[in-house]
């Protein structure tokens, strides 16, 4: 079967690491259908699509196919899979914000937990047995050793958000044990950065960024007018937090690959899968990278640790390797440069 007769749902695909994904499944011949209500997505008054999936159109010269619907509401989500015929969804629909998920646990709860649920329940109604996950390295909540490998621990996450995508695992592995015919690859990501290479699409936060690599980019176009690093004491070697930077083209194409995987083996049961480079980079590290890429200076403050940070993350990225034949082959050089190119080129984001 090519992948042409292959079809896949993509909820969340208005999103950040959603639109990137598409782009790739579309180029890899994939037919795709997108779900998303536009909570965390830009829209004009005069076009039914979100602008991101607008510019994935004039890029790659195909049409996508664009539903406006809210995975928490069961029956917006049957007529979907009414209308199309999937071999495959991914979800990617969800709420992302740590911070916030704290002051509204509720709302966390209920699009992650109970939208991931129903959608779940329409796909057995409809007999779609296959799944690809959005997790996240915040499953292994504080690392007991580095690197993180998909055999060790999870839980102990410190926040609603967190949670919920623990919990979403625990869920789709009960499904998968209830059902020897499910499948599930549950990609946990890294820490997610750049853009396109066009500087077409990229990654649009709403309000003051939570990231690092967002608020860097602000920071250089001088939308905000200095970086907070939170903490130089940590036990890393220069004293700021250590992350595993992962290039968004990196991370769309492991979902191709992760489709290819679904495809060709038709394997069952719950499959964890790290998403990163291997490689951890501390704060001032991403700055001075930045300030290369940029030519521009970052000034920075260091302030206070936040609560519940960890002082360092990074994959064990063989399991990717050995089961999808991924490789992340991009370097921070190329992620500050093409951040850097979209944040110039977008200074307020979608919004023109
Ligand atoms: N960006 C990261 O750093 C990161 C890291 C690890 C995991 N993840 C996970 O990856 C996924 C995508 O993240 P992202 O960075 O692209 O976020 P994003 O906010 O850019 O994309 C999520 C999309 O889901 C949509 N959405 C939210 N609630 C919905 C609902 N009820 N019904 C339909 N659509 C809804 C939003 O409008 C948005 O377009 C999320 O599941 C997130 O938890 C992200």
């Amino acid at each position: 079967m090519s992948s042409k007769s292959w079809n896949v749902l993509v909820t969340g695909g208005a999103g950040y690491i959603g639109s990137h994904t598409v782009l790739e499944l579309l180029q890899a011949d994939f037919q795709v259908v997108v779900i998303d209500n536009l909570s965390n997505a830009h829209k004009d008054s005069n076009s039914e699509k979100p602008e991101c999936l607008l510019r994935v159109e004039k890029l790659i010269n195909k049409d996508i196919t664009f539903v406006n619907c809210d995975i928490v509401n069961i029956n917006d989500l049957r007529s979907v899979f009414q209308k199309h015929t999937f071999h495959c969804v991914i979800h990617f629909a969800a709420l992302k914000a740590v911070g916030e998920s704290c002051q509204k646990p509720l709302e966390y709860y209920k699009t992650n937990v109970t939208g991931t649920i129903n959608l779940l329940e329409v796909m057995l109604e409809y007999n779609v047995k296959r799944f690809i996950y959005s997790s996240s390295a915040t499953v292994y909540g504080v690392p007991e050793k580095l690197p993180l490998m998909e055999n060790m621990r999870t839980g102990d996450c410190t926040n609603p958000y967190g949670k919920t995508k623990f919990m979403v695992e625990e869920i789709l592995n009960d499904l998968c044990i209830s059902n020897k015919e499910f499948s599930v690859i549950s990609l946990r990501y890294f820490n997610p950065v750049g853009a396109h290479p066009s500087g077409q699409i990229g990654e649009d936060p709403n309000g003051i960024p939570n990231n690092l690599m967002p608020y860097i980019a602000q920071v250089s176009v001088g939308k905000r007018d200095i970086l907070y690093v939170y903490g130089n004491d940590y036990d890393t070697p220069d004293g700021t937090g250590v992350r595993d930077y992962i290039h968004i083209m990196d991370l769309a194409i492991g979902h191709v690959k992760a489709m290819i995987y679904q495809k060709n083996n038709n394997p069952s049961g719950f499959k964890p899968i790290n998403l990163g480079t291997g490689k951890g980079y501390s704060v001032l590290e991403v700055i001075s990278a930045f300030e290369k890429a940029s030519g521009k200076k970052i000034p920075y403050k260091i302030v206070e640790r936040r609560l519940g940070d960890i002082s360092a993350s990074y994959a064990d990225a063989s399991v990717a390797k050995k089961e999808l034949g991924w490789v992340a082959m991009k370097n921070m050089d190329d992620m500050c440069a093409d951040t850097w190119r979209w944040q110039q080129s977008n200074p307020n984001g979608y919004k023109h």
